[in-house]
């Protein structure tokens, strides 16, 4: 065991956890933010996703001993313009059905719109290829991001 210091939304929360412990764990029981997901435990559905240093991650396979002073931002602690687009869109087309795949959805929709405003289908498909949806929501996603890409031009 050892005391790692995490800065998670700008707060640090100090978690006594083992060095291998995934960084998922620490945000759920170490720090209490519940809307960070898991799904599959192996990096393949994208439930998990948080960000690192701005960067999508999947928290569900990276130690604790990794993150340093990087600072982690899960879902409840997106605020860019992007995630606020994303968020509007979602609800407009009521993208959810049982909800348990959707944190991770919109981390990695808001990554996709902060580093390609304009995403064509093929970018949208290729960027959220790593987030399963057990509902297949897939339609609906595509849609509301292309929505909040538009609610962005300008
Ligand atoms: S729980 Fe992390 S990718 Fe599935
Ligand atoms: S909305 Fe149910 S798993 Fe995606």
């Amino acid at each position: 065991m050892a005391a790692f210091a995490l800065k998670i939304n700008g707060t640090t929360h100090t978690v006594d956890v083992d060095p291998d412990t995934p960084l998922l764990w620490a945000i759920r029981d170490g720090a209490g933010l519940m809307g960070t997901k898991y799904g599959c435990g192996v990096a393949q559905c994208g439930a998990c996703t948080v960000y690192v240093a701005g960067q999508p991650v999947r928290s569900c396979s990276l130690p604790v001993s990794a993150i340093g002073n990087d600072e982690v931002t899960t879902i409840e602690g997106l605020g860019s313009k992007e995630a606020a687009a994303v968020q509007k869109a979602w609800v407009a087309l009521d993208v959810p059905q049982c909800g348990y795949c959707q944190s991770g959805q919109v981390m990695s929709a808001t990554a996709l719109l902060a580093a390609n405003p304009k995403p064509t289908d093929q970018d949208i498909d290729l960027a959220m290829t790593g987030n399963i949806c057990r509902c297949a929501t897939y339609v609906r996603i595509r849609a509301a991001i292309h929505q909040a890409a538009k609610s962005l031009e300008g």
